[in-house]
């Protein structure tokens, strides 16, 4: 037998207004024997509230979903532990919803989300979009981005890490090693974060005296399979160079296969270094010199945004920028 709200108040002697309340820890006015009395009849008799009738009185799930692009990257599963660990603290159920970089899929889930009541949505927007806006439609919802941000007027927020900075930082120090002649293996060049990223490579190549080379940009996906293929059609177009700055660390790891498939050493002959920082980056041989994205914090500070927005609390700041760090380990000489 299923049992409603009405036969659990009934069987612990009180309103369905205070079964609610117990279970919804809304109103400290309910004494602790109150409290016991109804959690006792409610273990006893297995009550699982009824949330969609609930939720058609407060119009609230305490559901909110999160939109990525690829769940085969490693960057995204710790941003979105970061995303599900704040929000189940504030008691809201994360939807993971995998687009697989298919802005049809995201428009699909963008609507299929918004027909299940979720309270929110935090998107990070595929990358095969010829612009990065057109499949969002502002919704009656509130929507955060994270990573990859889109068009301010769509989203209540952003979170992102300084991509050009990251670049910058990383370019920089392949000059500081003496290396001279930089290839950019870049992801999308649609994607916010590709476009940082090239124009942190490029500025540090002006500071640093160099001329940009059309030539030595060239952009794919953030996959290991254009690091493996750029690689080798930068060799077959004789480019001259003596390291890769890699769009990903997925870019950078295919690049090293596609060099020792080559003969070359990684770094004696050519250095390369990566971005994001996954796991996999400390233990492939040689462990990648790379920038670390502050993934985990970018999910976490995403949902706090959005749950601040839904819980109609201001959120302090809805714009972060979060820094990014060189971590150095043995894939530059
Ligand atoms: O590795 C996946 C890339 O896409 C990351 O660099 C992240 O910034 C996302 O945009």
């Amino acid at each position: 037998m299923k049992y409603t709200i009405k036969d659990i108040a009934k069987l612990a002697g009180v309103s369905t207004a205070t079964v609610s309340k117990v279970i919804n820890q809304k109103d400290q006015e309910i004494t602790e024997a109150t409290r016991n009395k109804v959690m006792a009849v409610v273990k006893r008799y297995h009550y699982v509230p009824n949330r969609i009738a609930s939720s058609m009185v407060t119009k609230k799930t305490h559901t909110i979903g999160l939109i990525i692009p690829d769940i085969s990257n490693p960057f995204f599963p710790e941003l979105a532990r970061g995303v599900e660990d704040y929000a189940n603290r504030l008691g809201f159920t994360v939807f993971l919803c995998n687009t697989d970089n298919d802005v049809q899929k995201e428009r699909a889930y963008m609507e299929k989300l918004q027909e299940k009541m979720v309270d929110g949505i935090i998107l990070t927007a595929s990358d095969n979009r010829k612009r990065v806006t057109p499949s969002l439609q502002k919704t009656s919802i509130p929507i955060v981005t994270v990573d990859r941000g889109v068009d301010a007027d769509i989203s209540d927020g952003n979170v992102e890490s300084n991509n050009f900075i990251g670049a910058y930082e990383a370019v920089s120090y392949l000059f500081s090693k003496g290396l001279k002649h930089v290839l950019h293996l870049s992801g999308p060049l649609h994607s916010k974060p590709s476009n940082e990223r090239l124009e942190g490579y490029k500025k540090a190549l002006v500071d640093h005296y160099r001329h940009v080379n059309q030539d030595m940009i060239m952009d794919g996906s953030y996959t290991l399979d254009w690091g493996y293929s750029g690689t080798l059609k930068a060799m077959s177009n004789r480019l001259k160079f003596d390291s890769i700055f890699c769009g990903n660390d997925l870019i950078a790891f295919g690049a090293i296969q596609a060099l020792k498939t080559k003969g070359l050493s990684v770094p004696n002959d050519i250095s390369v270094i990566g971005f994001d920082d996954i796991e996999l980056a400390k233990i492939i041989d040689p462990p990648l010199t790379t920038v670390k994205q502050p993934n985990y914090q970018m999910g976490f500070e995403s949902s706090r945004i959005l749950i601040d927005i839904i819980q109609q609390k201001t959120p302090d700041i809805t714009e972060i920028t979060l820094d990014t760090q060189l971590i150095i380990r043995h894939s530059v000489k």
